[in-house]
């Protein structure tokens, strides 16, 4: 993968001041985060008052040791007063009870005092309402303004920090924890400006060390790149894993699952019998499945030949659908199961010289979409992830110009990690992300493309 040689002279002394001399953006060194750690927040955590905020406060401490609240308002906490109060690592804001515009200028007076406090790589979540859950016109408007607000909060961020909308319908409240769990933490270092909806969801994480023990799972495509990341996250986090790819990638494929101490599978996707070898090699069934396997064949529609789109359609879009299929038609795929599909920005925003691409990436958040409502019922998700500029092999291959500007055109201002998009997967493979189903969650530093 091409490294990133910007960031680190942008970080040096000499390089800051030039980029800030000449007004070249100025990537940060994002946080991510490490293998044992613990605690989600290092740092400060100030919480608004509010109905949802009530009920972060009562998990908080297991999320950091040092809570506040803004000048006071909530007598227990300790308060933060402009000026005085420490820098801050992480922001909960509840506009959930928002219904009203003139509610809406409590964000200018809550965040206005706090941006200059912020610690580098600080994570925002705004808690709110999902706008099509409200029957009253205006609640609804006021609610729809969070996004807007939401989105360019992120925009003006610096130095790493993120800013996100959590839409929190009724009965979802259980599963605020996981969801600040990772959106205050460095597991979601290159997600912002996004807005993901909270559903009504019974089960929840048991150890949050481990919050995937007893899972198992399967990652297509998974002998490098985005893939072997997500395998070692899993397994990170506890899941048995089963890792999967063409027979040119066996050597590699075989060392990695042999590190992690799960499973080979040496197959292609595409091949006529893959349902049947997949159900073979599972005969206990699964309870997660990333789709990931993915390949480009770029060409202009005028130049495109049939071959390369085939291949690429047959292996994004078709391999997934198929195999999706069969795996819930069996019963392989376990009540309570997980199934995250790779997409792409791309897919959302269309490319030049991608038609096949997008065409297959734009597929997989149609699938789920529409099989989110028929799993639910047997409390099963689906979710597409879409990776903006990620450092792999894909990208290492593109032409300079195109690279840097994949790199630089989003508020981060840098291309992300493997690990960046693995960190979203292993969150929404967790027992409560049940309460995530048919989204697009984008880990693209909040690209300009397709925002
Ligand atoms: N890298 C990025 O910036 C980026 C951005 C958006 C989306 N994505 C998507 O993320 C996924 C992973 O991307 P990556 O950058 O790690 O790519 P990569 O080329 O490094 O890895 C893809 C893996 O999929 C495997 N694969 C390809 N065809 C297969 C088949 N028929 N059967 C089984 N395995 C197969 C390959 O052997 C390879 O190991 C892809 O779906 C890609 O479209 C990547």
């Amino acid at each position: 993968m091409a490294s990133d040689r910007y960031i680190d002279f942008a970080n040096t002394d000499f390089g800051r001041r030039l980029v800030a001399a000449v007004g070249l953006p100025a990537p940060a060194r994002l946080e991510r985060w490490q293998a044992g750690r613990l605690r989600p927040v290092e740092g400060s955590l100030l919480i608004s008052p509010g109905p949802l905020a009530d009920q972060v406060r009562s998990f908080a401490p297991r999320i950091t040791d040092l809570l506040f609240s803004f000048g006071g308002e909530v007598p227990s906490d300790n308060p933060w007063i402009e000026g005085q109060g420490p820098k801050l690592k992480a922001v909960v804001f509840d506009a959930s009870a928002f219904s009203r515009t003139e509610q809406l200028s409590q964000l200018r007076a809550f965040f206005q005092p706090i941006l200059r406090s912020l610690d580098p790589c600080a994570h925002i979540v705004i808690l709110g309402k999902a706008p099509d859950s409200l029957n009253d016109p205006l609640a609804a408007s006021t609610q729809q303004a969070l996004e807007g607000f939401t989105r360019s909060l992120a925009k003006e961020l610096r130095n790493g920090a993120t800013a996100q909308l959590v839409q929190v319908d009724e009965d979802a409240e259980n599963q605020l924890e996981g969801t600040l769990r990772f959106f205050l933490s460095p597991k979601s270092a290159y997600i912002s400006g996004q807005v993901v909806r909270l559903s009504p969801y019974a089960e929840t994480v048991q150890d949050w060390s481990r919050p995937l023990a007893g899972r198992k799972a399967l990652v297509t495509g998974a002998a490098r790149g985005i893939g072997a990341a997500i395998a070692e996250t899993l397994a990170r986090d506890g899941a048995e894993v089963v890792l999967l790819d063409v027979p040119q990638a066996k050597y590699d494929l075989e060392a990695l699952a042999a590190r992690l101490g799960g499973q080979a599978l040496v197959l292609d996707i595409c091949a006529p019998d893959a349902a049947v070898q997949l159900s073979e090699h599972l005969p206990s069934g699964l309870d997660i499945v990333v789709h990931n396997a993915g390949i480009t064949r770029d060409k202009t529609l005028a130049n495109m030949t049939a071959d390369l789109w085939d291949a690429v359609l047959n292996v994004n879009l078709n391999a997934p659908q198929v195999l999706t299929q069969a795996l819930l038609d069996s019963g392989a795929l376990h009540d309570n199961g997980r199934v995250i599909l790779m997409a792409s920005i791309s897919g959302l925003a269309g490319n030049r010289g991608q038609t096949n691409y997008t065409a297959s990436k734009a597929g997989l958040i149609g699938l789920a979409r529409a099989l989110a409502p028929v799993l639910k019922a047997r409390g099963i998700s689906i979710n597409a992830v879409a990776p903006g500029f990620i450092e792999t092999k894909m990208t290492a291959d593109m032409p300079f110009a195109l690279r840097e500007a994949g790199r630089r055109l989003s508020s981060l201002g840098q291309g992300g990690l493997p690990q960046d998009v693995a960190e979203a997967v292993a969150w929404l493979s967790q027992p409560g992300s049940g309460a995530v189903s048919g989204q697009v969650l984008r880990v693209c530093g909040q690209s300009v493309i397709g925002a």
